[in-house]
């Protein structure tokens, strides 16, 4: 038997003239309080004057039949996935050296994490689920598919990767085999070398008609499973940057006209990007190259379709960008962020090739930008800490990834604070989670819209979706807005928009209620 989750549910319904349930959507009038700092001209003082805006947000209540469609299904991740789910969906409880385990959502932020929702009339915390604030799609009733550049199915897929125990693979392999990634697009120069092997499932023709092709992939899997929706994941390997060339990749037109060329320096990865954007469906990049060139997030802002990336923020990079963002706020100066890998799966080793490790470090690279940016008292203009990341591939370890990192820094009175972390684990256990929390937003983002007073019409969001951030290493925003890296400040953020959604003040801790006499 199978369970399906409580896609739609709320843990909550507001009362506030703010706030108006209608039969399909919920809808608030809210004031977003910021403050506007100038500066006088003559003194040369700062001005702070606080300001609100007026917004309307609607919220389509009616979650749909939601489907995911991954690119590398047939890798650690998307097989790992696939099994958790249907673990879920099924109940399935396994056997391991400790006793009895059943399957969980433990690591993914919107199914196993709380928000608070305010204090009861006790004065003491009141939490509920991250997905029961607003209705969102609960994973057990996604329908999942994809594409692969290896024809193995995802029982044997789930098998190479060794991941999950053993039991819990025997328990779930006969519905896995049933379940074949489609053909994939692969232009060797874009992966290693190495990867070779792998590709024997592939499409052919020119890049247009592969385009098409991967477009009618999308239809078909919308009409076959009867979809509302379908989300597009890149979670195939870590591709070579694509080099920015005028009158390639730099806008919308040029972008399609190159693949109606057959120009090389479109990647599969921008190709799937193009082919989602253009079946309106979301496409969000895992890996960490520029799949969403500017030619990229202009098709994407005029069909007013959703893109977001890069790279899933799984391990050492989560770490930093909570490390990192303590240092700096407690007035100490990292100097020194010193960071090794070892890990021996297929990412692993596709990453041993320098054109790919060098996506990866380039992602990796600018996580601590904006806490050391916000900070002009320890570091002068243009100053950073030295920052160094060393990826190797060590195939005995598996996808038990190791992560070594080691941050020095300037304490008080020229002192000098080290401190050394060793962190271990299943690679693909911590990625997975990330790509249900991804997928989740994702989909809230195509039922919201909202209006401020000047607006006539309903709008959605900008087409790049910087909500996703706290989810992704490298994290690509609207052009022209900031990027914010530190991962608290990213959780608010999406926890204070979701509040706005219902018409709630954003959450703070100031505690004011526990503070009077
Ligand atoms: P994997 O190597 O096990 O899986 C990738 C899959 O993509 C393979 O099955 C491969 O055959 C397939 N593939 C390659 N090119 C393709 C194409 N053009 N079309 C369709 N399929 C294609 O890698 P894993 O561990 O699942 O990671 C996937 C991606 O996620 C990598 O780029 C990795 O860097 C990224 N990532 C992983 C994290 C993690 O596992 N903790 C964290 C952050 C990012």
């Amino acid at each position: 038997s199978t369970a399906e989750g409580n896609s739609g549910a709320t843990a909550f319904k507001v009362e506030s003239p703010n706030v108006r349930y209608t039969d399909d959507s919920i809808e608030s009038s809210y004031s977003y309080d910021t403050t506007i700092v100038s500066r006088d001209a003559s003194s040369g003082q700062l001005k702070a004057k606080p300001t609100q805006v007026q917004y309307q947000f609607r919220t389509k209540t009616h979650v749909g039949r939601v489907g995911l469609m991954m690119v590398g299904w047939g890798g650690n991740n998307g097989s790992t996935l696939t099994a958790s789910i249907l673990a879920n969906k099924k109940g399935i409880s396994w056997e391991t050296r400790k006793g009895t385990q059943t399957a969980n959502y433990f690591g993914s932020l919107m199914m196993a994490s709380t928000v608070k929702l305010g204090v009861d009339e006790q004065l003491k915390d009141v939490y509920v689920p991250f997905n029961q604030v607003v209705p969102m799609v609960h994973p057990n009733d996604v329908v999942i598919g994809g594409w692969d550049i290896n024809s193995a199915n995802i029982g044997d897929a789930m098998r190479r990767a060794q991941v999950l125990p053993v039991d819990l693979q025997r328990r779930v392999y006969d519905d896995l085999a049933q379940l074949k990634p489609l053909p994939s697009v692969y232009y060797p120069d874009f992966i290693a070398a190495n990867q070779e092997e792998r590709a024997d499932n592939l499409i052919g023709g020119t890049k247009q008609e592969q385009l098409d092709h991967l477009r009618q992939d999308i239809r078909n899997f919308k009409q076959a499973n009867g979809l509302d929706r379908v989300i597009i994941m890149w979670t195939a390997n870590t591709e070579r940057y694509a080099d920015l060339l005028a009158g390639v990749n730099d806008t919308a037109d040029n972008l399609l006209q190159a693949i109606a060329d057959g120009h090389e320096e479109v990647s599969p990865s921008t190709l799937f990007a193009v082919a989602s954007i253009l079946e309106g469906a979301p496409f969000v990049n895992g890996s960490p190259q520029n799949t969403l060139v500017p030619g990229v997030i202009d098709l994407a802002e005029r069909e007013r379709s959703f893109v977001g990336g890069d790279d899933f923020k799984s391990g050492q990079t989560k770490i930093k960008s909570v490390l990192a963002e303590f240092l700096v706020n407690a007035g100490i100066k990292p100097l020194a962020i010193t960071s090794y890998n070892h890990l021996g799966n297929n990412d692993g080793h596709n990453l041993s090739a320098p054109a790919q490790f060098r996506s990866k470090e380039i992602s990796k690279s600018s996580v601590v930008d904006d806490m050391v940016g916000a900070n002009n008292l320890l570091y002068k203009k243009g100053e950073h800490p030295d920052h160094t990341i060393v990826i190797k591939y060590v195939p005995s370890v598996g996808d038990s990834k190791r992560a070594l990192d080691e941050y020095v820094s300037e304490i008080f009175m020229g002192g000098l604070n080290t401190i050394s972390i060793y962190n271990t684990c299943e690679d693909s256990l911590l990625a997975s989670p990330l790509i249900i929390d991804l997928f989740m937003m994702t989909e809230l983002m195509t039922r919201v819209s909202y209006r401020t007073a000047n607006d006539a019409d309903w709008m959605p969001f900008h087409s790049v979706l910087s909500i996703l951030s706290y989810m992704l290493k490298a994290p690509v925003v609207p052009p022209n807005t900031p990027v914010v890296n530190a991962l608290a400040k990213q959780r608010m953020a999406m926890e204070n928009i979701l509040r706005a959604f219902v018409g709630l003040a954003p959450n703070n801790e100031m505690l004011l209620e526990h503070k009077a006499f």
